[in-house]
């Protein structure tokens, strides 16, 4: 459920007409939902009914502060996976000792700024990365709070490129060799072993495959534990899947926390979660202008000013976000139209071949689901400045990151001296 409705066939975002946003920020625009960010953060909190759980969502579904600092807010931790992400964590209020830092190419620079930090936990997914982590801490008279992140082996049925759980990934450490990698990280000088950390992959929409990895990396807490291990913590990573209109919708959070709990049953340990897109996902839209309407011989076009630099799902996934108008006109012919955007690429395409409103140019459109992995993964390419997010609570809004202008597109470069 979101808050983005029509009232007499305009859309609101909660109690703010979307019509009004765009006058006064010009569009392309993400637009986030307050109650809806909160109401997800709630159900997932609550679904889980664990007042230990550490409910650390992941930033990099989206970074903006007044996202951060809302959940912050709500009680919610952090994963990060940068330091520039702790970064912002930190700035939005959430608590050292609630972030977990997770990441294949974590650097030497990060896990200085992490230790100098205190944080919650480190997510180590390689025997290098143990060892590097060692060497720092120690050098910095620190004791790193650490989990190994396991790869399970399990496949998680989503988009090649965001599955994270099969062994051909980058990702962990084979779960076969690590009862010998944390036998070794118990010996290591600035290691402390805490916990035992997966995450199998993202937007997942059957839950088989988080009860197959739950249930092996409760099966290594035993072993440790029976080795000698005191294993205080145990992370689920994030993952769970979200509706885009396309599909039947995925499971609720009630039914993600059953597995969790039938599997978890009886292991006496703090669990953490890292939710990104089930919070954020639906609670941001991007709203767009038609440029153009455009036909070829065989292809009506519509041409909107938002690009795949602003929103990248669609061109690297193939991804579906539901596209509705702002204004509903009921005269409008339904037509298969191609929603594209004005970057040079061809692969600059929202939606191929789907059934909509034929809208005029001027109109209003918006993607819906916009809200993780949409402004966070947008760049400048085409010298696109980057656009503008807007926050609503209640009758009120506020942007909260502010329209690139040609000459912030600019500020990093500098001229060598022979030019
Ligand atoms: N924890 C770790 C270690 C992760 O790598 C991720 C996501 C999450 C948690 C959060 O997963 P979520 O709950 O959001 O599914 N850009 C892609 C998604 C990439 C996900 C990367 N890792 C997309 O737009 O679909």
């Amino acid at each position: 459920m979101d808050h983005f409705t029509y009232k007499n066939g305009a859309l609101y975002a909660e109690d703010v007409a979307l019509a009004d946003i765009a006058k006064a920020v010009g569009t392309p625009f993400y637009c986030y939902s307050t109650a809806t960010l909160v109401r997800h953060f709630r159900v997932f909190k609550e679904a889980l009914a664990d007042n230990n759980a550490l409910i650390a969502y992941a930033v990099k579904a989206n970074d903006t502060l007044a996202v951060l600092k809302t959940l912050a807010q709500e009680g919610s931790g952090a994963d990060v996976v940068s330091g520039g992400e702790i970064h912002a964590a930190l700035a939005a209020g959430i608590a050292p000792r609630s972030i977990v830092f997770s990441g294949v190419g974590k650097t030497r620079a990060e896990m200085e700024y992490a230790l100098s930090q205190d944080i919650f936990q480190f997510n180590v997914e390689s025997e290098a990365e143990l060892h590097l982590l060692s060497t720092i801490a120690s050098s910095l008279k620190k004791t790193a709070p650490i989990a190994l992140r396991v790869n399970p082996d399990v496949i998680p049925q989503t988009h090649a490129k965001i599955s994270t759980g099969q062994k051909e990934s980058k990702f962990g450490v084979p779960i076969g060799e690590a009862l010998a990698l944390y036998a070794n990280a118990a010996q290591l000088p600035g290691i402390n072993v805490q916990g035992v950390s997966v995450h199998i992959g993202s937007q997942l929409t059957n839950l088989a495959p988080f009860a197959s990895a739950f249930g092996r990396v409760v099966e290594l807490v035993r072993e440790l534990r029976k080795n000698g291990s005191a294993i205080t913590t145990l992370d689920l990573g994030g993952g769970l899947g979200i509706p885009y209109g396309n599909t039947d919708a995925p499971p609720l959070p009630e039914a993600y926390a059953e597995i969790v709990k039938t599997a978890t049953k009886g292991v006496d340990c703090r669990l953490i979660f890292e939710p990104g897109r089930v919070i954020v996902g639906n609670a941001g839209i991007l709203v767009t202008e038609v440029i153009y309407v455009k036909h070829s011989e065989t292809r009506r076009f519509i041409i909107v000013d938002a690009g795949m630099n602003d929103l990248a799902r669609p061109t690297l996934y193939n991804a579906w976000h539901d596209i509705v108008p702002v204004k509903v006109d009921e005269n409008a012919k339904t037509e298969r139209v191609d929603v594209v955007g004005p970057v040079c690429e061809t692969g600059d395409i929202f939606a191929s071949d789907r059934l909509l409103r034929v809208p005029n140019a001027g109109d209003l459109l918006v993607f819906r689901s916009a809200g993780a992995y949409g402004a966070s993964m947008a760049s400048t390419y085409n010298a696109r400045p980057l656009i503008p997010e807007v926050m609503v609570n209640g009758g009120e809004y506020a942007v909260v990151r502010k329209r690139q202008t040609y000459e912030e597109l600019m500020q990093r470069d500098m001229l060598p001296d022979w030019l």
